[in-house]
């Protein structure tokens, strides 16, 4: 057979429906007997919401199949371990909300957990303007009280505590305005470094609907007061990424790494069939079940069998992006934290100006340093060495106005000694979508077609809050499954 995959995905762009049947059989001659497999439930992606998806089916019993693009599962959660001190530094998910949830989905690999402390002793955070080397002087503000002020506001809207499931048709007007108006209309300017800081991948997280932005910091995790007394709060392991290596080995061989979907057909009951392409060879998988917990942008959904009612609501979707990379010999000082503090753009209340460079953290390893950097929303993506150039030229900057120490030659001297992209991030949807009743018809989707959605477009960038919608759609969905027929496979 000599058609390749990106034939077949160009006949499925054009000919939405109905081409799967022909283009399947087709297809799939080359597919041998031995290259099929048939299980309960396949999962596409590997990240918080997917392993929890598959690991939770498995102890239902399941047979499961994870696709997962990257070649470890994780997502965004990425773990440097330095070699000298053996100290592992997250430069991804680095905390989870304490809930139940969480305590189990940890005792379940035998991973501690500890209490999260987010200060580095004897670190200083320093305001700085990246794209003019100034030093900046943000005014202290009542953070505190702003912070409450905020919680007024969120406990009128309940139905947003867990996931986005429960937004009703008529959404109330406050939370279609854009976030930086509701700050305005609220008196909550003086939290805006805190919501800057732990929403930065949000981008000009000013013009973001405010139902998103009050989704994204619940009440009990973010709170400032548990953050920086160093009271319990939050919990994190020693290092995050065990429960994927874990999970990796009692998934295998049913975790194929570095693949990806070619196509799928979900027209017939009870039955969806993936091709998928895997480093050793395409492999067709025929389940009763498709979850799908990736970021579900129409462009990351190629090879998806989208019909006229999905693809309509997939396409709403835009994503932002985030990229983060740990540095050596910056010449930052190894006590020193720098936060970009956009000293002229006084009327989005001195966030950064992007493209840039969000910040220069300290870390607890001497001489090293992780930063991140987003794009804007004409030019989202970048690449390593772009991303390169941009801490360069804001490291030179930085330098020729004394900011930082060391002559402006020396900020060519860095190293990137890791770097992770976690872009398409953030992934939302306009206010006027959300007031067409948007997450209805998005959660409309679930089990029609014999799939279900979950991830972080779904709930929020939050794990805990996560596995706890996973974990109870998980549920429903084999206890669906016992009252339909079981197929027989093979
Ligand atoms: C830097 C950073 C720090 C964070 N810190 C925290 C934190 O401290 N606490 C917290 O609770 N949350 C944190 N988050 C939020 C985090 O995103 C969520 O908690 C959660 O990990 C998201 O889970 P997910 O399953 O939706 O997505 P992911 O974990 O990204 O999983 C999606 C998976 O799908 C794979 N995939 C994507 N597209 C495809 C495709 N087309 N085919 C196959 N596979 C595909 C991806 O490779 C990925 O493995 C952080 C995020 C980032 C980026
Ligand atoms: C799964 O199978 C094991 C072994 O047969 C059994 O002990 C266990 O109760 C089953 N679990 C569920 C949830 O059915
Ligand atoms: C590194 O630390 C981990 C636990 O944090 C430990 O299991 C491992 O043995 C250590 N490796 C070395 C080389 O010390
Ligand atoms: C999980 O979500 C449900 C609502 O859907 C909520 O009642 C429950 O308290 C949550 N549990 C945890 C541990 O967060
Ligand atoms: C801010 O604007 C003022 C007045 O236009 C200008 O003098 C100054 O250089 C600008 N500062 C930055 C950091 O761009
Ligand atoms: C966190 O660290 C700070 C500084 O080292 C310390 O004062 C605080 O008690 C710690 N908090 C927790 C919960 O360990
Ligand atoms: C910085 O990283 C480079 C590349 O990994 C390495 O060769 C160098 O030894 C490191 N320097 C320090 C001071 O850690
Ligand atoms: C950081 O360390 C340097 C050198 O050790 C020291 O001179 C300086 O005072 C420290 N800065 C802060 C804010 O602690
Ligand atoms: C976005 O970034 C590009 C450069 O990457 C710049 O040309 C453009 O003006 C920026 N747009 C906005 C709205 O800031
Ligand atoms: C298209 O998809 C939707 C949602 O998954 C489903 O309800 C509908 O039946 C599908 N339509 C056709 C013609 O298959």
């Amino acid at each position: 057979m000599g058609r390749s995959p990106r034939i077949l995905l160009s006949i499925a762009s054009t000919a939405l429906i109905g081409w799967t049947a022909a283009a399947l059989i087709q297809g799939n001659t080359d597919i041998s007997q031995q290259n099929t497999l048939n299980v309960d439930v396949c999962v596409i992606g590997g990240g918080a919401a997917g392993t929890y998806s598959a690991i939770k089916s498995k102890d239902l019993n399941k047979t499961v199949v994870v696709v997962e693009q990257q070649d470890r599962l994780g997502g965004h959660t990425t773990t440097y371990v330095d070699p000298v001190s053996n100290t592992s530094i997250e430069l991804g998910v680095a905390e989870y909300e304490d809930t139940s949830i969480v305590r189990e989905w940890f005792a379940r690999f035998k991973v501690p957990l500890y209490q999260y402390n987010i200060t580095i002793p004897g670190v200083t955070s320093e305001y700085m303007d990246f794209h003019s080397g100034q030093i900046a002087t943000p005014e202290q503000g009542d953070l505190f009280g702003a912070w409450d002020a905020f919680q007024t506001q969120v406990a009128r809207y309940p139905f947003l505590d867990y996931s986005l499931d429960s937004v009703p048709f008529l959404v109330p007007a406050d939370l279609l305005l854009p976030f930086g108006q509701f700050i305005t209309k609220y008196n909550l300017q003086d939290a805006v470094p805190y919501f800057s800081l732990y929403g930065e991948a949000w981008g000009n997280f000013v013009t973001l609907p405010t139902l998103l932005a009050i989704k994204y910091f619940p009440p009990s995790f973010f709170n400032p007061a548990t953050l920086y007394s160093g009271a319990p709060g939050a919990l994190a392991s020693k290092d995050n990424s065990l429960i994927y290596e874990k999970a990796t080995k009692e998934l295998e061989p049913n975790a194929p790494l570095s693949s990806t979907v070619l196509s799928m057909d979900r027209s017939a009951a009870g039955l969806v069939k993936i091709t998928v392409q895997t480093p050793s060879g395409k492999k067709l998988i025929c389940a009763k079940k498709l979850i799908s917990t990736i970021a579900p942008l129409i462009d990351n959904l190629k090879g998806f069998d989208l019909n006229e009612t999905e693809s309509p609501i997939f396409n709403k979707f835009r994503g932002h992006s985030w990229y983060l990379g740990l540095v050596n010999t910056s010449g930052v000082p190894d006590n020193v934290t720098l936060i970009n503090y956009g000293i002229n753009n006084t009327n989005n209340f001195n966030i950064p100006v992007l493209p840039g460079v969000y910040d220069i953290f300290a870390t607890v390893v001497p001489g090293l340093h992780f930063f991140s950097f987003g794009g804007n929303d004409s030019q989202p993506s970048f690449t390593q060495s772009q991303v390169k150039t941009n801490l360069q030229d804001t490291l030179t900057r930085l330098r020729a106005t004394g900011s930082i120490p060391g002559s402006s030659e020396a900020a060519k001297a860095f190293n990137i000694i890791d770097f992770s992209s976690h872009t398409p991030y953030e992934v939302y949807v306009s206010s006027e979508q959300i007031a067409k009743g948007f997450y209805n018809k998005l959660f409309a989707l679930q089990g029609q077609r014999n799939t279900y959605w979950t991830g972080a477009a779904f709930v929020t960038h939050n794990s805990a809050a996560i596995w706890n919608y996973t974990d109870q759609l998980v549920t429903k969905m084999w206890s669906e499954g016992q009252s339909t027929t079981a197929l027989s496979l093979s």
